[in-house]
């Protein structure tokens, strides 16, 4: 099965959403296989975001994800990458539907509360760039539960 990045951004930290975030992701029956709170710093978010260096909100995404720790995470399961990001919702909170994280807890482009891989290559380079230690492999009791 696939595994995708999910990060909670400093907003979503401080605004104390770190619970009901790894609920939804629970609930779903995804595997969470990495998780750590990170202080990053501008030149990994660098690093993280170089598909956006030259946009010109990009010196102020640098900023507010540095601003705080972030929760960095894999999950594992299904279609992981693409259902994630239905999870998410559109990167413009307004334009994402109630139910989906950003269409139920944020208002703001720019402060969007969650990160998630938009690709299986992307989520690869982001688990690696984050984890460089690696994930965890583990059984999971309900995984028959879950899948057929
Ligand atoms: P991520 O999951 O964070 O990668 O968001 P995304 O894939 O939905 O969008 P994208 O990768 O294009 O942009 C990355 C992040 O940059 C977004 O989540 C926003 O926080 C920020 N961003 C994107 N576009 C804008 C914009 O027009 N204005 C501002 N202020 N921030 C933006
Ligand atoms: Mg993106």
């Amino acid at each position: 099965t696939e595994r995708t990045y999910i990060m909670i951004k400093p907003d979503g930290v401080q605004r104390g959403l770190v619970g009901k975030i790894i609920q939804r992701f629970e609930e779903r029956g995804f595997k969470l296989i990495a998780l750590k709170l990170v202080q990053s710093t501008e030149e990994h978010l660098e690093k993280h975001y170089a598909d956006l260096k030259g946009k010109p909100f990009f010196p102020g995404l640098i900023k507010y994800m540095a601003s705080g720790p972030v929760v960095a995470m894999v999950w594992q399961g299904l279609d992981a990458v693409k259902t994630g990001r239905v999870m998410l919702g559109a990167t413009n909170p307004l334009a994402s539907p109630i139910g989906s994280i950003r269409g139920d807890y944020a208002l703001a482009v720019g402060r969007n509360i969650i990160h998630g891989s938009d690709s299986v290559e992307s989520a690869e380079k982001e688990i690696a760039l984050w984890f460089p230690e690696g994930t965890v492999q583990y059984a999971s009791a309900l995984e028959s539960w879950i899948f057929e």
